[in-house]
């Protein structure tokens, strides 16, 4: 692979680097930020402003007076915050009941999608994927009594075009054609946790090679189609995920003609799990907003599934996505 700077490469310490983007957020507490004093010996980290949400104009000033947008956050402190806060108060308020299927939907997903934004671009540990594990089953759950209507799912996750939003996008899609498939309660939150993480590889992808768009070299979309085995293999070393969710992140690239990537695995051979992610992947790819390429409306991207890419998917699952994308 070629010498680059790595997502994953950029602090191994527990200061984590974050831009002036991270505090676009809606941030509740306020955070010590860090910058970083190098000589030939040692790295320093040096306290040079606490980040309050309430007042973000004065940080917005030392921001300027400084000229540079490179700070450091305690990941730990960021941790905990999520921890504490941003998913005890999102499970306080499920727990509240009465609320429909959309509206916890509505709610969980700038939770997911925050977590995993910093979990790619801050280069967070692998140990921050642990703040997702109780999103699966609350969506799990909520899909169980009522039904979430296509458009619906649709209009939440056409808000951002990021990796870390499709990553969200692409379990929310697995969820609900396990839900079509009849899958139990525990078996749909698996696949949904699965289809959030399938993508965890691409961590470890050089941005400039991640951002390329349609300008990629043959060489670097070999690059990038190691990202099923990095995503494997990071969730294999934590221990704490099932087989479903690594058969998801090794096969989703996998096509039911036995084209895909990285295995070349052929028809029911692939994981169900996997084929159900490859579609769910797909879908989202072709439908979220993008700066390259063509964007589609989801009948444009599913006749194109259905007729373009035809061999790639497991025809009886496409075919059951695509009544569940129709039924008003
Ligand atoms: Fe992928």
């Amino acid at each position: 692979m070629k010498q680059g700077k790595f997502m994953a490469d950029i602090e191994e310490t527990e200061f984590k680097q974050i831009t002036r983007t991270f505090f676009e957020k809606e941030w509740k507490e306020s955070f010590d930020i860090f910058y970083k004093v190098s000589t030939d010996e040692e790295k320093k980290f040096i306290k040079f402003a606490e980040f309050d949400p309430k007042n973000y104009s004065r940080l917005d000033t030392i921001f300027k007076e400084k000229q540079t947008e490179v700070f450091y956050i305690k990941e730990t402190d960021l941790y905990k915050y999520y921890q504490f806060n941003i998913l005890k108060q999102l499970l306080l308020e499920l727990a509240q009941g009465n609320l429909s299927a959309w509206e916890v939907f509505r709610m969980v997903y700038p939770v997911a999608t925050r977590i995993l934004q910093d979990y790619l671009e801050i280069s967070a540990s692998d140990s921050f994927l642990e703040l997702l594990d109780e999103i699966p089953e609350v969506l799990a759950e909520s899909l169980d009594p009522e039904n979430v209507l296509f458009y619906e799912l649709f209009a939440i996750t056409q808000k951002e075009n990021s990796i870390h939003a499709h990553c969200v996008n692409v379990g929310m899609y697995c969820l609900c054609l396990a839900r079509e498939l009849g899958m139990d309660r525990k078996d749909r939150a698996e696949i949904c946790r699965g289809g959030m993480l399938a993508d965890i590889g691409k961590k470890f992808i050089p941005r400039e090679v991640m951002s390329m768009g349609s300008e990629l070299t043959e060489e670097n979309q070999q690059t990038i189609r190691r990202h099923p085995a990095f995503g494997k293999k990071t969730l294999k070393e934590l221990r704490r995920y099932s087989k479903t969710v690594l058969h998801m992140a090794g096969e989703h690239h996998e096509s039911f003609d036995g084209s895909g990537y990285p295995l070349k695995i052929v028809g029911k051979g692939i994981n169900l799990a996997a084929r159900i992610c490859k579609i769910a992947d797909v879908f989202n790819a072709l439908t979220r907003k993008r700066s390259y390429g063509e964007v589609m409306t989801p009948k444009q991207a599913l006749t194109f599934m259905k007729e373009s890419l035809k061999g790639q998917f497991d025809p009886d699952l496409l075919n059951t996505f695509i009544l569940y994308a129709g039924r008003q």
